[in-house]
Formats: structure tokens, C-alpha cells, sequence
């Protein structure tokens, strides 16, 4: 039993996969990975989510829904920042929690990042293709109808059969990224950084010109009256929260870019900290001026940024603008999910835990080339067939089961091996990381019942997967039993 949770020793050594040392390429910086971190950030959850989050459940409030998914996420950040600048290598969230809590935990929060990650990719991939294809039908091209969803869907939790066949843009999306993804990080990086400027200015350009346009009688009353659990009120502040979390996923995917970093130690704070500062600043200013600009029930749609633009002729010429902003910046989403899934596959085929061939390098590019490939397969086959609406319930669960446990990971690590060499401390330790996993608990508790259900199929399957796989190969195991 006490097997289940060895852990494994906090340093960095040479990856080996089959009798050969393979490394990545370390040639990013802490700018790269400020864009990384905002390029995984800005997408579906501002573009497309915060509309209906503030119609239906918090109103003008959804400003503060930001400000606490925001501050649960600073939590979070701060002990990424930590752990990442101590142990700077792929696995993420998974590589930590195998040097504090042991194994099986590790095991546990590596298949729940297969929720964060692989599913965000295919999820943000079907909004996309969403935003695009509506934006090419505003010109005339229309893509025959039976190409351009999944084959069924649910409407009022009844799984209805659409007619089509599969979700062609998506499955184009994701092969265009992954040829990227294969190719390089620096390139990558570098493609990432010029979609997220454009992404940035376009949400300033929002920001600036619709302040204009904002009507302050929109904001009252602030918190509009209660009318049942989780709609409008403080709780519908709280379901909002647990809804625009979404909007912030992806700043702690930097750190699965750790092995990759020049200065790791100086660079990986820097990166998480910094793009979820910015992000956290954006979407505040945005979330305020949205609502500002147009009775919050409006905003019910799935373009509530260009709903809000429309609503004011003027600003037309900003509304193709941010269409074209919002389906770049999806791109980016995913292309930084689909850097950090097989990132972290090959942190666990370095373990053991997954096959070996995961673990490969590709000789010229330097990234986890096999990886990369089997990730794209699976995230186009799942966006091409799975609506949206199951794939996004599960990202979130997955995430704050990671946030959680690398929040505690930063407090077992301070008492296990205080000696460790820290360049980034969380700043009272003893307040801020009990704080992360209580608001991380508390997200979790107000996320609905059937997510909860996916959490923990999910969680059965990947028990089943250990037992059959991982446990057996774990060499960790094996250079204990030798
Ligand atoms: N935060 C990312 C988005 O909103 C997942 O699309």
C-alpha cells in the first residue's frame, strides 16, 4: 500500500527513454512565456462564455465574478511559480505532486491535466470553428451542413441526433496546430506571439473605444435581486465565478514549457505571475465595459463581445475586427494546450507511467514529437464527433483538481525538504496556499452535480489504466524493488 505513494526525489535529470538521454530544446524566455501565458488565456471564456455567465446568472456583477475567479487563480499562480522554479520540467502540476504526495496522487492529478488540456484543445477547436464558420458565412462561403458539427448533441439534457457527419474546421484546426507543434517551440512561440499581440490590441481597442459607449444605468442594480440558487444574487456571483473560471484556464500551461526555459528559475514566475496579471486586468476592464454597454440580458449569445459592438453602428468597424481578433485568439488556445498535453505525457513515459513511446524526442525539432501526434489524433477525433457543451464541463474539474493539489504541493514541500532551494517563495505560505485549495474546493462545490459525475468516471478509468499500466512499469518502483 504505502507503494502507491513513493515519491520522487525534487531535481531534474537527464530524460532517458529506451537507453538513450533525450533532451528538449531550452530556448525560451520569460517574454516568450508571458505570451504563452496570455496566448492560453484570452479565448472561448471571454469571447464566448461571459455573455451568458452575466444574462443568465450574475449581471453587471460578473465584474466580481472575475475579481474572485480571479483571486482563486492568484492563489494558484503564486504556488505555480514556486514549484515550477524549483522543479523546472514538463510534467507540470503532475511532476510536483509526485515529489510531495506520492504516485498514485501524481497519477490522479497527470489524468485529471488530460481533462484541462486535451479536452480544452478539442473544446476551444469547436468554438472556433463556431466563430469562423459564422464569420464566413457573413461573406457568402457556406460549408455544406453535414461538415460542419458533431453528429449529435444535447439539448435539454437529451442527446439529439444533428445530422451531420463530423466537424470538419475543427479537425482542420487542430492539424494545422499540431504540424506547428510538431515543427518546434520556438516556432510555436514565436507564432503565438504575433496572434497574441493582435489578440491584445483588440481587446484594449474594445476596452477604449466601447468605454465610450457605456450607459452607467446598465450596472443597476449591480447585483440584480435573487431568483433561485445560482441566478443573479451573491450566489449567482459565485455560479459566475465557477463559469468564467474557464476564462482564466490555461496560465499554469507555462509551466509545462519549464524544460524548455533558458533561466527557469528567474523566468517561470515571471511568465505565470506576469500573463495572469495582465489577463485578470483585461478582463475585468472588458467584463465592465461589456455590461456597461448593454443591458446585461442582452448578452446572452455566443458573440456577446460583437452583440455588445453591434449594438452601436459606430463601432461596426471594430466588430469584424474582434470576430477576426476572437478566432486567432482561439487558435492560440489551443495551440498552447496542444504544446502542453504531450508535454506532460512525456514527463509520465519518462516515469514509466505511460508507454514508452510518448517519451520520444524528435531528433531535429526537439519536441515530443510521437507525443505530439497521438495528442492531435485524439483531440481531433474527440472535437470532429463530442459537442461542445460536454467537452467544456469537464476542463474545469480537471484544472481545479490540479490547482488544488499543487496549492497543498507548495506547504508539503516546505516541511518535507525545507532545505530546498527556493528562487520564488509564496509569500505567507501558510495563508495563501490553504486559501488556494479551499477556493479551488469551493469552485468545485458549486460546479453542477453532473460535472462532479464526469470527475469521477473519469477518475475510475484512469484508476483502471494505472493499475493495468503505470503501476507496473513505474521505475520508480522498479529501482526500489532492485
Ligand atoms: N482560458 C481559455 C479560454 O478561455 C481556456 O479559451
Amino acid at each position: 500500500m504505502s507503494n502507491l505513494f513513493i515519491t520522487k526525489p525534487v531535481h531534474a535529470e537527464p530524460h532517458v527513454v529506451a537507453g538513450e538521454e533525450v533532451e528538449l530544446a531550452r530556448s525560451l524566455d520569460w517574454r516568450h512565456l508571458i505570451m504563452l501565458g496570455i496566448g492560453a488565456v484570452i479565448g472561448a471564456g471571454i469571447f464566448v462564455i461571459t455573455g451568458t455567465a452575466a444574462a443568465e446568472h450574475a449581471g453587471p456583477a460578473i465584474i466580481l465574478s472575475f475579481v474572485f475567479a480571479g483571486l482563486a487563480c492568484a492563489f494558484a499562480a503564486l504556488s505555480y511559480a514556486e514549484l515550477s522554479a524549483m522543479i523546472p520540467v514538463s510534467g507540470s502540476a503532475y511532476s510536483y505532486t509526485y515529489s510531495t504526495l506520492g504516485e498514485s496522487a501524481a497519477w490522479f492529478v497527470g489524468w485529471s491535466l488530460v481533462l484541462e488540456y486535451l479536452f480544452a484543445a478539442s473544446t476551444v477547436a469547436v468554438g472556433w470553428a463556431g466563430y469562423t464558420l459564422s464569420f464566413l458565412d457573413q461573406f457568402g462561403m457556406h460549408l455544406p451542413s453535414v461538415l460542419r458539427e458533431a453528429p449529435f448533441t444535447f439539448k435539454h439534457d437529451a442527446l439529439v441526433v444533428t445530422g451531420a457527419w463530423f466537424n470538419l474546421p475543427a479537425v482542420l484546426i487542430i492539424g494545422a496546430i499540431a504540424m506547428l507543434c510538431y515543427r518546434g517551440i520556438k516556432e510555436s512561440a514565436t507564432v503565438n506571439a504575433v496572434i497574441v499581440a493582435m489578440k491584445v490590441l483588440v481587446v484594449l481597442a474594445v476596452v477604449i473605444f466601447g468605454a465610450h459607449y457605456v450607459t452607467p444605468a446598465n450596472w443597476h442594480p449591480f447585483i440584480p435581486a435573487n431568483e433561485g440558487p445560482g441566478i443573479y444574487g451573491w450566489s449567482g456571483v459565485f455560479r459566475g465565478a465557477s463559469i468564467v473560471f474557464f476564462a482564466y484556464i490555461g496560465f499554469d500551461a507555462v509551466s509545462t514549457a519549464a524544460q524548455e526555459v533558458k533561466n527557469p528559475q528567474r523566468d517561470m514566475p515571471i511568465g505565470i505571475l506576469g500573463s495572469l496579471f495582465i489577463c485578470t486586468l483585461l478582463y475585468i476592464l472588458m467584463a465592465a465595459v461589456l455590461t456597461g454597454m448593454l443591458p446585461y440580458k442582452l448578452l446572452d449569445t455566443a458573440e456577446p463581445v460583437a452583440t455588445a459592438l453591434a449594438a452601436h453602428p459606430s463601432l461596426n468597424w471594430l466588430k469584424t475586427l474582434a470576430e477576426l481578433a476572437a478566432i486567432a485568439g482561439l487558435s492560440t488556445v489551443i495551440l498552447v494546450m496542444m504544446m502542453g498535453q504531450p508535454r506532460i505525457f512525456f514527463a509520465m513515459a519518462h516515469d514509466g507511467l505511460m508507454p514508452k513511446v510518448l517519451g520520444k524526442v524528435h531528433p531535429k525539432y526537439k519536441t515530443p514529437h510521437r507525443a505530439t501526434i497521438i495528442v492531435a489524433i485524439i483531440a481531433a477525433v474527440m472535437a470532429a464527433l463530442l459537442p461542445i457543451s460536454l467537452l467544456g464541463d469537464v476542463v474545469s474539474m480537471g484544472t481545479l483538481v490540479a490547482f488544488a493539489t499543487v496549492s497543498a504541493g507548495v506547504l508539503i514541500l516546505r516541511y518535507t525538504q525545507p532545505e530546498l532551494k527556493r528562487s520564488f517563495r509564496v509569500p505567507l505560505a501558510h495563508v495563501i496556499c490553504p486559501l488556494g485549495v479551499l477556493c479551488c474546493l469551493g469552485l468545485i462545490y458549486i460546479m453542477p452535480v453532473r460535472n462532479w459525475l464526469l470527475l469521477l468516471g473519469w477518475t475510475v478509468i484512469g484508476f483502471i489504466v494505472y493499475f493495468s499500466y503505470g503501476y507496473k512499469h513505474s521505475k520508480l518502483r522498479k529501482a526500489l524493488k532492485s
